[in-house]
């Protein structure tokens, strides 16, 4: 199966399973925004908590807020993303399409790369065994020409962007011929910056003045509640000031399922240091973040680091973690060393005095700040996206099992009386009624044990508890293993040990990097 076709499975699976619906799908849906189903919201959850236990519970130095995701419209003129939160967008003229300029143009370059590809596994079919790749790649003539194309043109875009320079990203597109994937027509606009933040009206000021925005990222709400935190909860340097929350971004190019919304959810952390000490904390947030992401066990080999070579004019550091999604690595969260470019800035726009007193230095200064900044949807995805497996089983039958982290998984148990009478809905329902103080748990008594297990499989729920005739006689249930299947006769009293061992959270942060050591 190819990737392609995978993912198409999966994001069918979110949906048939209650973990993802295409927002109001009575009308057809809104394209790049998304509803999380029953499931959906308990994984959801589950990953928010994971993120903020980390964060705020195991840090003494760090707290959390919830800030509002309306902010007065100078904070968006201070933070640069009313004059630089652009894309480059084209029109085409014919299929009134638009487009994001470097997008079109990457997507081209994804063809030639398609076409090598190809060429690569012509030749692996022709020399069979003897076929020597490298060599290959480094001598086939039609390999060599399509590479150069491709190195081309991603050097003349990367030089456009750069320099902000949108009549040469136009040439490109036209250069290379590329043509509107709706209308098939080269009749393109000129290149426009195109704004990413919503604006809407504030119901008592009319005109250009009432103009405010949904807050683009929530680190926002951050700075500007920097001196309300440091002062009321007596914080001192280094701390660190974490939110989750909901960001909204106009983006023209919506595609690869919740990768890319319009409206997503944040989970981000500052970190506010002395000058000076900001890239020793960048390199702990680094080491600290990655290890958060692989004590979850999706596989190590799914992550890798990307540091940026261009940075941002604030930023003096910066990488993201990348995940191998089914489409291929992409990034999944930031991490930047934005230095004093936030809070120096809302000094500026307010006139307010925004600066920390270090009884140690005896020194009044803008603290630098180092950011941890990831998109919990992006994170719903590399979870599910690891998780979902489609497995043949000996008997020749297959199963789909959704190998989620138990810790994240949205159900725990499955509480399955083995027939509906006989007294056993009875032990069922007091299984059921002490667990479900702790864990999420569902009862379900439809259907064969063998069709329950499967649903149960489905939705990625670790444990089946199964009560059946000799349990009235023996106190004794079986426990099957949603990974391994192996069943095991375990008595009433330890149901609930079993569970916690391999669902809570402690064992999974126990793994975790201490910061301040
Ligand atoms: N405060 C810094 C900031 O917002 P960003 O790289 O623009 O940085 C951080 O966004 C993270 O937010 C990304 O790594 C990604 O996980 C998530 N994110 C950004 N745009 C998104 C979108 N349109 N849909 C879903 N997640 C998004």
């Amino acid at each position: 199966m190819t990737q392609e076709e995978t993912f198409k499975q999966l994001t069918a699976h979110a949906k048939e399973y209650g973990f993802i619906f295409p927002s109001s799908e009575i009308y057809d849906g809104l394209s790049a925004v998304y509803d999380y189903g029953q499931m959906g919201v308990e994984l959801k959850n589950n990953i928010k908590k994971y993120w903020w236990d980390a964060m705020v519970r195991l840090n003494e130095n760090i707290v959390g807020i919830d800030s509002a995701i309306f902010m007065h419209p100078k904070v968006w003129q201070a933070s640069g993303h009313v004059g630089a939160f652009n894309d480059p967008l084209i029109d085409n003229k014919d299929s009134k399409k638009r487009y994001r300029a470097d997008v079109l143009i990457e997507d081209h370059i994804a063809r030639l790369e398609e076409k090598i590809q190809k060429e690569v596994e012509k030749g692996r079919r022709k020399f069979g065994d003897a076929f020597d790749e490298r060599q290959f790649l480094s001598t086939n003539p039609n390999v060599l020409r399509n590479r150069q194309k491709a190195d081309e043109i991603r050097a003349r875009m990367t030089e456009a962007l750069n320099a902000n320079d949108l009549e040469a990203l136009r040439n490109i597109i036209i250069d290379c011929g590329i043509v509107c994937p709706v209308s098939g027509s080269r009749n393109w606009t000129e290149v426009r910056q195109f704004n990413l933040m919503f604006s809407t009206q504030l119901g008592n000021i009319s005109g250009q003045d009432g103009i405010i925005y949904l807050r683009p990222e929530t680190a926002q709400g951050i700075f500007v509640n920097f001196l309300n935190v440091c002062k009321t909860g007596r914080m001192k340097i280094p701390f660190g000031i974490a939110q989750t929350g909901k960001a909204f971004r106009n983006e023209i190019v919506a595609r690869q399922f919740i990768f890319r919304m319009r409206e997503f959810e944040q989970m981000e952390m500052q970190f506010f240091v002395r000058p000076g000490d900001e890239l020793e904390w960048f390199s702990k947030w680094k080491e600290a973040r990655l290890q958060w992401h692989k004590a979850l066990g999706l596989g190590d080999g799914k992550y890798r680091f990307h540091d940026h070579e261009k940075l941002a004019h604030y930023a003096n550091a910066a990488t993201d973690i990348e995940f191998e999604f089914p489409f291929g690595f992409k990034e999944l969260e930031g991490i930047h060393s934005r230095t004093d470019f936030d809070l120096g800035n809302h000094q500026k726009f307010s006139g307010r005095k925004i600066q920390y007193f270090d009884p140690e230095t005896n020194e009044s200064y803008t603290p630098y700040v180092v950011e941890t900044s990831i998109g919990l949807d992006r994170m719903f995805l590399a979870v599910l996206s690891a998780a979902y497996c489609e497995e043949k089983l000996e008997n020749g039958e297959t199963r789909t099992v959704l190998r989620i982290p138990p810790v994240l998984s949205p159900v725990k148990a499955a509480v399955l009386p083995l027939v509906k009478k006989d007294g056993l809905p009875e032990v069922a329902r007091e299984i059921m009624d002490t667990l479900k103080y702790d864990f999420n748990c569902q009862y379900d008594d439809k259907d064969s044990i063998g069709k329950r297990y499967r649903r149960q499989d489905a939705i990625g729920t670790p444990y089946c508890i199964t009560i059946d005739h000799d349990t009235l006689a023996d106190r004794c249930v079986t426990v099957r293993d949603r990974d391994t299947m192996a069943q095991e006769r375990v008595p009433v009293s330890a149901i609930r040990g079993i569970i916690e061992e391999k669902t809570g959270y402690r064992p999974v942060l126990e793994k975790l990097y201490d910061i301040n050591k």
